[in-house]
C-alpha cells in the first residue's frame, strides 16, 4: 500500500510559522469539512471505520499522534508529529487514530460533507466492500 504523506510548506519568519493549505493546489480535493479533535482521553482509538468515496487529509496541527492504515491485504502505521505534515487517506482505507498525546489537535480536511452513509463501521463488510470494488 502506498502512504501519500504531504509536508507542507511553512511560511515562518522572525515572529513564528504560518501554514496555508488551498484546495486543488496544496489539498488534491475540494475542501467540503475540517473537523477537528482534541482532549481525546489516553488510550482512545478513534476512526475505526472506512469510507465508500470520501477522501481526507489528516493533520497533527499540535501534539501527535498515530494513524493505522489498512486496505484490507495490508496495514501502515504513521506518525503524525509536525503541524506541516499531513497523511492523504483515500476510499476504501480502514482507519484508526491512536496514541494521542494530551495536548494532540488533530485537524481533519474531507472532501464531502457529514454523511453517516458513507461510513463503512464493520470491518468484515469493509473487507467484503473492497472486495467487491475490486472485481468491478
Ligand atoms: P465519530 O464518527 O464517532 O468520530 P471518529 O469515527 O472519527 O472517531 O464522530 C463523533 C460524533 O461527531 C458523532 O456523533 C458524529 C459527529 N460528527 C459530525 O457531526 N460531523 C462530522 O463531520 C463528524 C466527523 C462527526
Amino acid at each position: 500500500m502506498q502512504v501519500v504523506k504531504y509536508v507542507f510548506q511553512p511560511h515562518g519568519d522572525e515572529r513564528g510559522q504560518l501554514v496555508a493549505l488551498e484546495e486543488l493546489k496544496d489539498i488534491p480535493f475540494k475542501i467540503k469539512r475540517v473537523y477537528y479533535m482534541y482532549d481525546t482521553v489516553e488510550g482512545v482509538v478513534r476512526g475505526c471505520h472506512a469510507h465508500k468515496s470520501l477522501e481526507q487529509i489528516l493533520i497533527c496541527i499540535h501534539g501527535n499522534c498515530k494513524i493505522r492504515l489498512d486496505n484490507g491485504k495490508e496495514k501502515k502505521i504513521i506518525p503524525l508529529e509536525r503541524p506541516y505534515e499531513g497523511v492523504y487517506i483515500s476510499n476504501n482505507i480502514w482507519r484508526e487514530m491512536y496514541d494521542f498525546s494530551s495536548d494532540a489537535v488533530l485537524m481533519v480536511l474531507a472532501s464531502e460533507l457529514y454523511d453517516e452513509e458513507d461510513y463503512i463501521r464493520d470491518y468484515d463488510e469493509f473487507i467484503n466492500f473492497t472486495k467487491d470494488t475490486e472485481n468491478k
